[in-house]
């Protein structure tokens, strides 16, 4: 394990949307490059960066051409290289995104797979017999090459599945056992391409789709038994690199297939989706439990995290967010102080948070703008960066209608100079919490966790952290509940909590993190 994930704080990085050096109108890696010192000021010490690989950018990078080649519009190997070298000087960590379940289907094993003539990558795609064989259960892309076969697709219809096997062979005419030559070689070749950046100096990878490589594989125990493979590898050949998995199924991705983390991902009506996003479309109304309605309820996250928390805490971290490439800003529908509150949670749960960049200044979801590179809904969660009041919010000098999306030219639109300066500013808020949570192990990733208080529709949400107990009360509702701590010291706290003759009183919007 990582000795380093315990105390890490990630800021995921959208590389098109962050800084753009050269005034193209794109973020790149040299702008990056003269962000660390904003990142690691801020407090996190620890990025994931969205891929950056040779794309035609059908799906944002997530369709790689060439897995061994930085796409040339972020820049060159030599600059990740150096990138990984000015990461490393401030002390600070850097995962790459690992898309092992397909490719762009112009990526060279693909040109080769679809050749009509069988040769050595033949089967590194998943391809049927025949372009009349069909079956409706599987996606299939038909009659599109001379090859006459049709291939099995990932996600969107340009990204083929890479062959891992079928776990169970259901068309014994064109699918391959998971112990097939061929599939084997598939994780070898992917292993490879980790070895590559690993190598070159990266410290290790957020794992696209990790559950998605063999097919037919409901309880994924195949899948797994690959990744503990590649663990295998890292430990003995990279023991201080991460590996954070896109599965949400913690006992799955870390007990049996070794991730060191795993996301809690917004699959909605579950536990993180009641509790930070979940929008009632039955009722019109913003019922998750951190929205100042006040008509959620924390019992979803309970009973689900609990559980999944005990049984993976020994092996490894679970994963919250403030948002991610996927998915809204909460901005979209909380305001200033409602993103305060939250967030101070999010940075004082157990596990291995992760900020996504300009969640610190509250940018916003802009859901007006059509669709980019594959993005459709999620392009609102992609715009540049907001740096500043100047030209481009301090993101690119290209002029405007060149840049890789809008940026937010809305009144009042946040940007991280102002919000700097202003120490009641969200950024500040969330730059402190950081803070604190960074200087003390026990609210580090596996510092003591125990629910105090939780009850269905009621507030607040209690959780203690070893000597420490958050107390959150998102409604705007003034609460008091039981409670039979003593209270040392206030470390932070938003809004007023009083604890007294065994009683906690919390006013409406109130968070506070206290020292028992
Ligand atoms: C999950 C990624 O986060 C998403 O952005 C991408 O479109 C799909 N996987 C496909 O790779």
């Amino acid at each position: 394990m990582p000795k380093w994930l315990e105390n890490s704080v990630f800021y995921q990085v959208y590389p098109q949307s962050f800084c753009d050096s050269n005034g193209d109108g794109i973020g790149d890696i040299q702008g990056l490059i003269s962000k660390l010192d904003y990142i690691n000021d801020l407090g996190c010490n620890a990025i994931w960066l969205n891929p950056v690989y040779d794309s035609p950018f059908m799906d944002a990078g997530y369709d790689v051409r060439d897995y061994y080649k930085i796409a040339p519009r972020y820049g060159t190997n030599d600059d990740a290289k150096q990138l990984f070298e000015e990461v490393h000087k401030r002390g600070m960590k850097l995962l790459m995104d690992l898309v092992p379940g397909h490719t762009s289907d112009t990526n060279g094993w693909f040109t080769q797979s679809k050749q009509p003539q069988k040769n050595e990558l033949s089967n590194r795609y998943i391809w049927t017999n025949s372009v009349w064989e069909a079956p409706p259960q599987y996606r299939l892309q038909c009659g599109i090459t001379d090859r006459d076969g049709n291939y099995l697709v990932n996600y969107f219809s340009s990204q083929p599945a890479l062959n891992y096997g079928f776990y169970e062979v259901t068309h014994p005419a064109w699918q391959l056992p998971v112990n097939h030559p061929d599939c084997l070689r598939t994780a070898e070749a992917i292993k490879d391409v980790m070895r590559f950046w690993l190598d070159m100096g990266c410290d290790g990878f957020r794992v696209d789709m990790a559950d998605s490589l063999v097919k037919n594989d409901d309880e994924k125990i195949a899948t797994a038994a690959i990744w503990a493979g590649v663990r295998e590898m890292m430990d003995k050949d990279y023991p201080d690199c991460a590996l954070i998995s896109e599965w949400c199924h913690p006992i799955r991705a870390i007990n049996k297939a070794g991730f060191h983390a795993d996301f809690y991902l917004d699959h909605r009506g579950n536990g993180y989706s009641t509790a930070f996003r979940y929008y009632n479309y039955d009722t019109g109304k913003q019922e998750s439990f951190f929205s100042k309605e006040g008509s959620g309820s924390i019992m979803k996250l309970v009973d689900e995290f609990v559980p999944n928390y005990e049984a993976t805490k020994d092996n490894g971290y679970i994963s919250f967010f403030t948002c991610n490439h996927d998915n809204p800003r909460m901005s979209a529908w909380y305001d200033e102080l409602e993103l305060k509150i939250n967030f101070c949670t999010i940075f004082t749960l157990p596990g291995v948070p992760f900020l996504y960049y300009g969640d610190e200044i509250g940018m916003r979801y802009m859901s007006e703008l059509t669709s980019k590179e594959g993005g459709f809904s999620r392009t609102g969660s992609r715009t540049p960066m907001q740096w500043s009041k100047g030209k481009n919010k301090g993101f690119s000098d290209a002029d405007p209608d060149k840049l890789y999306l809008p940026v937010d030219t809305k009144e009042n639109a946040p940007d991280v100079e102002s919000q700097m300066a202003d120490e009641n500013s969200l950024y500040n808020t969330v730059k402190k919490i950081i803070a604190i949570r960074k200087s003390n192990p026990e609210l580090c990733g596996n510092g003591d966790f125990e629910v105090l208080y939780a009850e269905d529709k009621k507030y607040p949400f209690i959780f203690r952290r070893g000597a420490f107990v958050a107390a959150v009360n998102p409604s705007a509702k003034d609460v008091s509940v039981a409670f039979d701590k003593a209270v040392k010291e206030y470390v932070f706290t938003i809004g007023e909590t009083t604890v007294e003759n065994g009683t906690i009183t919390m006013k409406g919007q109130s968070y506070a993190l206290m020292k028992i």
